[in-house]
């Protein structure tokens, strides 16, 4: 089978597709034919050897990147019995989702409902997870709170604005004038341009910051939180910055790392099956163009999700 790989950190033309062959299962392991794969930053700054995930694989390369996928179910080993042959399941795993087959531990996936599509169960796992963890667990937000999503458009953002609107919050986003309508579609009730500045100086202030884009812009939101607000900043390379300054502000700061909870995923792939959730699918690559779609997230600007397709 086909898999992208990268033999040292660098660009995304590091990127190369190899055959390669997965051992025989485990008792508890099932086999995958990836339908596909989310990308995500993490995927491209891993393969650019940076932050927490080049960490965890540099004395392990060749890498193959992906953390979360769709697939049907081809093989499953003698202990399995959640799945059989042919079901349709998605969930987040720990790299390696960029190849036509996959190797996963059964207890890591869940089926994908029948209303479902192939392409919204790939890409929910991990933005889905980060939005809620985020918004809930770190960030404590409540009904009638106002909660600023920085990077609104993007793979967390426009979940995190679904998630936070049915959680009763007035939702406040930020993305380019091109994001507006999408952003409105999504139930976001302001909608602003952070280059505006002018827009922003008249921002009533938030309960909560959920900060999606960390570093400097980060810390430049920082101003629009109430005294003695929350702020939860999600990339994990500028955290400290972004709390340092958040604290220093008198503000409760948090980084976060998202965990795999597979009740809160399932929660969450019931509410896209009863359309309360919808992820928004912006670009799918053939699995052969992991360098163009490396190339696409690395923009920063990419709307929801994009996919690799096996
Ligand atoms: N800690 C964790 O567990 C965890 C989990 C998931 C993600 N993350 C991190 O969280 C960040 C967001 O992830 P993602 O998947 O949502 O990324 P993404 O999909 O690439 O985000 C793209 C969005 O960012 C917006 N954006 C770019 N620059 C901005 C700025 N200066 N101000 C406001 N918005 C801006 C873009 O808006 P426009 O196109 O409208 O300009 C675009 O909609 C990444 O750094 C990722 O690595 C961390």
């Amino acid at each position: 089978m086909k898999q992208l790989v990268i033999e040292a950190f660098g660009g995304p033309e590091q990127l190369t597709l190899v055959e390669t062959e997965h051992p025989p299962l485990t008792a508890s392991q099932i086999r995958l034919k990836m339908h596909f794969a989310g990308v995500n930053p993490v995927d491209a700054k891993t393969r650019a050897g940076l932050g927490w995930g080049a960490q965890a694989v540099k004395d392990r390369l060749p890498w193959s990147p992906g953390f979360e996928v769709m697939g049907e179910v081809q093989e499953v080993g003698s202990e399995v019995c959640r799945f059989m042959s042919g079901d349709r399941v998605f969930g987040l795993v720990s790299g390696g989702g960029y190849g036509e087959e996959l190797v996963v531990d059964c207890n890591e996936m869940l089926p994908v409902p029948e209303a479902v599509s192939d392409e919204m169960a790939a890409g929910l796992a991990l933005a889905g997870l980060t939005a809620w963890q985020g918004l809930t667990e770190h960030g404590g937000l409540k009904a009638g709170e106002r909660v600023l999503i920085a990077a609104a458009a993007g793979g967390v953002g426009h979940l995190a604005v679904q998630l936070a609107k049915d959680m009763g919050a007035t939702v406040v986003a930020l993305g380019s004038p091109a994001n507006h309508d999408f952003l409105r579609s999504l139930g976001a009730d302001e909608v602003l341009d952070y280059r505006d500045e002018a827009a922003l100086n008249a921002l009533a202030p938030v309960d909560l910051l959920f900060d999606l884009v960390g570093g400097t812009s980060g810390c430049s939101l920082l101003s629009h939180v109430k005294s003695g607000g929350r702020v939860v900043t999600v990339p994990t390379i500028t955290a400290d910055e972004v709390m340092a300054a958040a604290r220093r502000q008198g503000l409760t700061a948090s980084g976060m790392l998202k965990t795999n909870d597979i009740e809160q995923l399932e929660q969450l792939v019931q509410a896209v099956a009863e359309g309360r959730l919808k992820v928004e699918v912006s670009q799918v690559f053939p699995l052969a163009d992991g360098v163009a779609a490396h190339r696409q997230i690395e923009t920063g600007h990419t709307r929801g999700k994009i996919l690799l397709q096996g």
